[in-house]
């Protein structure tokens, strides 16, 4: 039995605890936001917060999550920095197709959390793991500054 919450509601799970984490995500709990794209840890698509660190959910095992909590891009509105985040994405229309874009914002909230003001280079090595077959890299830069300047304007 491994227990954990995901977006702060206590999850048990009883199957395999080697079950990927996304699966328990999508196929379990429902959690559709999550994209699967690779599942060998290339791509970003898949990456959620295992407490509070940016992890590739398809290559994470559901025992990695064990006593920890795990959030979801279903819980970025409720987060200050992924609220900002994801206010930048839309005040800039990011997304093409969209499907990397969960990854994306996981990824830039998790970043922002450390680093408030990051320059281009953090945010590239940051972000390098996120892949966009729609190449919207550009604006996801600009996203993140966006996103870093509106908690300066807030502070
Ligand atoms: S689906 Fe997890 S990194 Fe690509
Ligand atoms: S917006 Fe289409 S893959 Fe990134």
């Amino acid at each position: 039995m491994s227990t954990f919450t995901v977006n702060g509601k206590t999850h048990r799970f009883d199957g395999d605890p080697q079950t990927p984490l996304l699966w328990y995500l999508r196929d379990v709990s429902r959690l559709t936001g999550t994209k699967y794209g690779c599942g060998m840890s290339l791509c970003g698509t898949c990456t959620v917060h295992l407490d509070g660190e940016p992890v590739r959910s398809c290559v994470t095992p559901v025992s990695q999550a064990e006593g920890k909590a795990v959030t979801t891009i279903e819980a970025m509105s409720e987060d200050a920095v992924g609220r900002r985040v994801q206010q930048a994405w839309l005040d800039l229309g990011v997304a093409q197709c969209g499907y990397c874009q969960a990854g994306q914002i996981m990824s830039a909230t998790a970043l922002l959390r450390d680093n408030p003001a990051p320059d281009d280079e953090q945010i590239n090595q940051a972000m390098s793991g996120n892949i966009c077959r729609c190449g919207t890299y550009a604006r996801i830069r600009q996203a993140i500054h966006r996103a870093a300047a509106t908690q300066e304007d807030e502070a």
